[in-house]
């Protein structure tokens, strides 16, 4: 639920300056990237950074719509190099902070300072929101020519949000934090550009294996993948990005819009048929529900009940000649996968497309990304039923996304996809990590 702290705290003024934290390094890379493992037994996608002086590890789980970078102050936080944002600072002002704690009543240390900038980091797998200082520490991170690895540069003034080790539950197992890249002003994405004077762009290409790296790419392309010597920034298709005018975080500030990642889907095709829906659950009412957003916190695409069983129905119709195996959950259409064919894309199945702007921009999915093999003969459609009043009507979770390069824009609000990988005979797990520094 929403929580408002604007009658608890204190508003911090406006500030109309802004000073974004400047690299200290004469070496000016073109982008800089962070590799991904799938975690098997959460199935989270899990990063790492270096951060604080002196440098350590810190495992994150990716929140693509997440609001800012947090990390768990309360234990083991040990840094000379950690700052906290002053009430009324320039940094507050560009975390649209509404609060400033005045006084934090336990000697202190990073996590509780007094005249503080706060604002509300939240687990977005579990939903769970709290308040917590906001602070800048150095952050050291690789960079990339869009090939190979290059020299690891640092961010002296990372912004982020302290929490308390609460917050870490339900996150997998190391994790300290969550890396959030979502569409705002403090957000990982926009802190790198601007550090760097980057495009405001950014790349996410998600591995479908928990053994393989899968990449966020910071910056504009290009983006090569193994062993294919294609430029593949190059050959996407666009769709613009919506803005849902309401949070969609676990607490936040009144007023504030969503940071989440919202795209138009029109209808959805199987096999060329359009899928009966009630389009009005496509587009995001006053109240912020509705439409359709990409997540990297859902493991599995959720939809709306209703379009979930329009969905189900019109595949099982489609692949009417493969015999269908008893349900079992998470999951409600299995398959026995003995009388599915394989192809490059994965099992051969229908292809379902989200039809975005126009009909002729569609983001297909094929069988590598609409099935699960959830067994050695056992295959099923992986898509969950969200029940009938969710927040969004559709969310396209980490499965439909792995194998897909998408590349968002900031600066012009606009997504880019490549569509499955596969097609290309690569994969975002192809990414040649070597160094050429
Ligand atoms: C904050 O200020 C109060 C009152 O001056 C003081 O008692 C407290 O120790 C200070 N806390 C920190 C974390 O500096
Ligand atoms: C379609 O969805 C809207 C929004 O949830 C709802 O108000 C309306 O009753 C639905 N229409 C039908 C025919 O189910
Ligand atoms: C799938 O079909 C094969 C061949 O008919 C059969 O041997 C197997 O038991 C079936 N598997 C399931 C889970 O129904
Ligand atoms: C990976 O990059 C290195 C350095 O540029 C290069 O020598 C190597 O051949 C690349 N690997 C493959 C498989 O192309």
């Amino acid at each position: 639920m929403a929580i408002s702290y604007n009658d608890l705290l204190l508003f911090c003024s406006l500030v109309l300056f802004i000073t974004p934290s400047l690299a200290q390094t004469s070496f000016r890379p073109k982008a800089l990237l962070l590799p991904v493992t799938k975690d098997a037994s959460t199935l989270q996608y899990v990063t790492q950074i270096n951060q604080r002086t002196p440098l350590v590890p810190v495992k994150l789980t990716l929140d693509l719509g997440g609001q800012f970078l947090w990390v768990d102050c309360d234990q083991g936080y040990v840094s000379s190099s950690y700052k906290p944002v002053r009430c009324r600072s320039a940094q507050c002002n560009l975390a649209r902070s509404k609060s400033c704690v005045q006084s934090c009543f336990s000697p202190p240390r990073p996590g509780c300072n007094n005249d503080t900038c706060a604002h509300l980091p939240d687990n977005t797998i579990t939903n769970t929101g709290t308040s917590g200082e906001l602070a800048t520490d150095i952050v050291s991170i690789q960079s990339t020519d869009g090939k190979n690895l290059g020299r690891v540069v640092s961010v002296p003034n990372l912004a982020f949000a302290c929490a308390a080790t609460f917050l870490l539950e339900g996150l997998a197992s190391g994790v300290k934090g969550m890396a959030g890249l979502g569409r705002t002003r403090i957000s990982l994405p926009s802190q790198i550009s601007a550090a760097f004077s980057f495009d405001r762009k950014f790349a996410i290409c998600l591995s479908s294996s928990s053994r393989v790296n899968g990449v966020v790419l910071f910056g504009d392309g290009p983006y090569f993948f193994l062993p294919r010597d294609i430029d593949f920034s190059k050959s996407l298709f666009y769709t613009p990005l919506i803005l849902n005018p309401v949070s969609t975080a676990g607490a936040f500030f009144e007023g504030e819009p969503s940071a989440e990642y919202f795209i138009g889907v029109k209808s959805i095709k199987i096999n060329g048929n359009t899928v009966p829906l009630n389009t009005s659950l496509l587009s995001i009412d006053k109240e912020g529900f509705g439409g359709t957003k990409i997540s990297t916190v859902n493991p599995y695409t959720v939809l709306h009940t209703s379009i979930y069983n329009a969905l189900a129905r019109a595949f099982i119709k489609e692949v009417a000649n493969i015999p269908r195996v008893t349900p079992v959950a998470p999951f409600g259409a299995y398959f026995n996968s003995t009388f599915v064919g394989s192809t490059r894309v994965g099992p051969a199945v229908p292809q379902i497309d989200l039809v975005l702007q126009s009909n002729t921009v569609i983001w297909r999915i094929f069988g590598a990304n609409s099935m699960v093999q959830v067994r050695d003969d056992v295959l099923c459609l992986g898509f969950v039923d969200g029940g009938v009043n969710p927040r969004t009507s559709i969310v396209i979770g980490g499965h439909q996304l792995e194998d897909n390069l998408l590349q968002f824009d900031l600066a012009t609000s606009r997504l880019g996809f490549s569509s499955s990988l596969l097609f290309h005979q690569t994969t975002c797990a192809n990414f040649n990590f070597t160094s050429n520094a």
